[in-house]
Order: structure tokens, then C-alpha cells, then sequence
């Protein structure tokens, strides 16, 4: 089947009662046994629940994967799946991946005794250099939150795989509408379910993916025993959201194109970042490895930041928000918001200034947009 049709169909007619086209919400926390050791397949809903393994079977064929884990956000299925790793590891993370993963990453592993380098992986000579005896994984994050750097994925594969590193993705940004690294050899996929997968910005949640099955079943085993599990209302809705996922990506795509190209030709944008754009200086790599380029961009106004305020106020769709991947248009600073746990240091070297706008951009009507910003540029003239 393709993304399309697994999208609608993979996991969900689990009611054998009354035949529903939905997967019904079973919020019970506890199942009843018939007798000692025999049930129905589920005994207590931090474990295991059927809305909650409705929605994973339909991500996990999504990404191609032999089974999922669904989490309460995207950070508790990072944290479950840094858990793989133990006190002596060694992992490298790019370095300059979402703000909330280079803290955890940053502030809380290194107290558990794993170290963590960051680095940047688009220099495969550094990523060599950064491997130690006790390396055992590589985190990867591409595009980058918010610069849209992109990370060629089978090259690191392949280093990780001469050192017998896991090699895990944050494949929030494009979802796997638009990349499947699976395909390139990447063992564990996460998600913020919060952004494109869900896509309604009404859940926050995540899910960890596991390319072979023991490794599906070890970050299902660590979710259990970490409690990161997510609820079967929030399960309910991301396989409501997911369901559309195809058809809101090509959207998505389409006025993030067009917004991208406006930009580019406005006096008072020194730079936009976007994989769609034949500017992008990873062209090439982005069209071996991406199938497309999904809704978000960032870019660089060519005015002192302290207009931003002004900039943002004038705009009637666009809310200033952080969260991406939803149906409505976002706006925000990275500097001051989604980023601002990385320190100045941090941001400036990742290239993001208090110049930098990040955009979520959304499915309604791509004219509607343009004129927004249009209002927004007339106001810090
Ligand atoms: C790329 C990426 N990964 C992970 C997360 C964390 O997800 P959540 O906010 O659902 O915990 C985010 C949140 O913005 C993100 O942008």
C-alpha cells in the first residue's frame, strides 16, 4: 500500500462489535483477566492499550518500521530512547538540533554518565574525529530546527555502522511523507507527534520507532518501565490527525514553496532557509534524499531586531506561537523562544540571530499569507 492509503487504513478497525470505520477510545487503565494469566491481550494501559497500539502500527508503517512506541510528547520519546544508552556511552548529536533535545542532551544525560558531543554533522571529518572507544550512538536531526541545514543520512550511517554505532533520527520536520530514514539505514526514528503527524496542534505527543523488531520491543520495554507512555485519548487523536498526514504535507509543501520564493525577492529579507529553494547550498543532497520539503522555512530580516515586535503585531493570520507542523500559520523568534535554552553562545553558533524568523507554515489559502506579511513588512517601514 502506499503513505496515502496507510495512512487512512493501517491499525484502525480494531472494533469487532459494531464494525466502526474508527478506532474506538478505550480510556479503561486496567483490564480484567477471565482467569489467572489468561486476558485479552492487555492488562494495564501503561503497557499496552489498544487505541495506543492502533496509532503506533499506523506510524510504524508510515515510517516502514517493525513496531512503535507512542509517548506523551516528542521529549518523552527522545528521553525513552536515550535511555538505549547507559552510564559510560558516548553519543554524537548534531549541533544544532531543537532547542529542547540539546538541553536534555546537554543538562540532563551527562548527570546519568552519558556523554554527549555535539558536532557538526554536516563535516563527516569531524563526526570521524568525535568518535571515542565508548561511542555508541549518533543522533541526527535533519532538516535542523530552524536553520533547515540538512544531513546527508546514509553517509553517517555509514560511519556509525564501521564503529557499531545506533544510529537515531528526529524526523519531525519532513515526516515520512517527505523522508524515511529507515531506508537509509538509521535504526530508531522519533517524533514529536505534537508537529505534522498529529497536525491539529490539539495533543502533544511522541512515538520512538524501531527499525528491527527488538528493538521496537526494547523502547516499548523502556517506555513501560520509564511510564512515557501516552494516554489513549491523545493516541486517538494523533490516528485522527495522522489520517490526513499525506494530504496536509503536499499543502503544507505548496505555500511553504511560495512563500519561500516571495521572501527571497523581498528588500527586507537578507536571507531565507529553505530545502525547496534552489539557493539552498545542499541542493543536491536534498534532492538524493528528501521527496520533498515540508512547511517549514526561517529567514533573516534585514532590519534591527527590535522591529520584531512590530513586525509580528501586524499580522492577522499568523499567530506567534512555537509548536510547528499544525494547520494554522505560525510565526516566532528562535533567539528568545524555541532556541533561547541553547545560551547566545549556542545560538550564534548554529547561525541564528535575533534577526531570524521561523515559520510553521500552515494550509490556508497561500494569497491570505503573502498579504499578512505584506502587513507586517508595511509596518516596520
Ligand atoms: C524537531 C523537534 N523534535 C522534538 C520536539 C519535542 O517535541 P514535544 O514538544 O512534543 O516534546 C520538537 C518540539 O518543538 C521539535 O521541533
Amino acid at each position: 500500500m502506499r503513505p496515502e492509503t496507510k495512512a487512512v487504513h493501517t491499525g484502525v478497525y480494531a472494533d469487532r462489535s459494531y464494525n466502526s470505520v474508527t478506532t474506538p477510545i478505550y480510556p479503561s487503565s486496567t483490564f480484567s483477566f477471565d482467569a489467572v494469566g489468561v486476558n485479552k491481550g492487555y492488562d494495564y494501559t501503561r503497557t499496552a492499550n489498544p487505541t495506543r497500539d492502533a496509532m503506533e502500527q499506523n506510524v510504524a508503517a508510515l515510517e516502514g518500521g517493525a513496531g512503535a512506541v507512542a509517548t506523551s510528547t516528542g521529549m518523552s520519546a527522545i528521553s525513552t530512547a536515550m535511555m538505549l544508552f547507559k552510564a559510560g556511552d558516548h553519543v554524537i548529536a548534531g549541533n544544532d538540533i531543537y532547542g529542547g533535545t540539546y538541553r536534555l542532551f546537554d543538562q540532563v544525560l551527562p548527570g546519568l554518565g552519558i556523554e554527549i558531543s555535539f558536532v557538526n554533522l554536516r563535516d563527516t571529518d569531524a563526526v570521524r574525529q568525535a568518535v571515542r572507544d565508548n561511542t555508541r550512538g549518533l543522533w541526527i536531526e535533519t532538516p535542523s530546527n530552524p536553520m533547515l541545514n540538512v544531513i546527508d543520512i546514509a553517509v553517517l550511517v555509514a560511519v556509525a555502522n564501521e564503529h557499531e554505532m545506533l544510529t537515531l533520527c528526529d524526523n519531525t520536520f519532513l515526516s515520512p511523507i517527505f523522508q524515511r530514514p529507515f531506508e537509509l539505514g538509521v535504526d530508531v526514528i522519533v517524533h514529536s507527534t505534537t508537529k505534522y503527524i498529529n497536525g491539529h496542534s490539539d495533543v502533544v505527543g511522541g512515538v520512538a520507532i524501531g527499525r528491527t523488531a527488538e528493538l521496537a520491543d526494547r523502547l516499548k520495554w523502556l517506555a513501560n518501565a520509564l511510564g512515557t507512555t501516552c494516554s489513549p485519548f491523545d493516541a486517538w487523536l494523533v490516528l485522527r490527525g495522522v489520517k490526513s498526514l499525506p494530504a496536509r504535507m503536499r499543502v503544507h509543501e505548496a505555500n511553504a514553496t511560495r512563500l519561500a520564493h516571495w521572501l527571497e525577492q523581498h528588500p527586507r529579507v537578507k536571507k531565507v532557509y529553505y530545502t525547496g529553494l534552489a539557493s539552498h547550498p545542499q541542493h543536491e543532497l536534498i534532492a538524493r534524499q528528501q521527496e520533498g520539503h515540508g512547511g517549514m522555512l526561517a529567514f533573516d530580516l534585514d532590519a534591527p531586531a527590535d522591529k520584531l515586535d512590530a513586525f509580528f503585531a501586524a499580522f492577522e493570520v499568523f499567530l506567534l506561537a512555537e509548536s510547528l507542523g499544525g494547520v494554522e500559520s505560525l510565526v516566532e523568534q528562535p533567539w528568545t523562544m524555541s532556541h533561547a535554552s541553547m545560551g547566545e553562545a549556542g545560538l550564534a553558533a548554529s547561525g541564528i540571530s535575533p534577526q531570524t524568523v521561523r515559520v510553521s507554515v500552515g494550509i490556508e489559502h497561500v494569497d491570505d499569507l503573502i498579504e499578512d506579511l505584506e502587513r507586517g513588512f508595511a509596518a516596520i517601514q
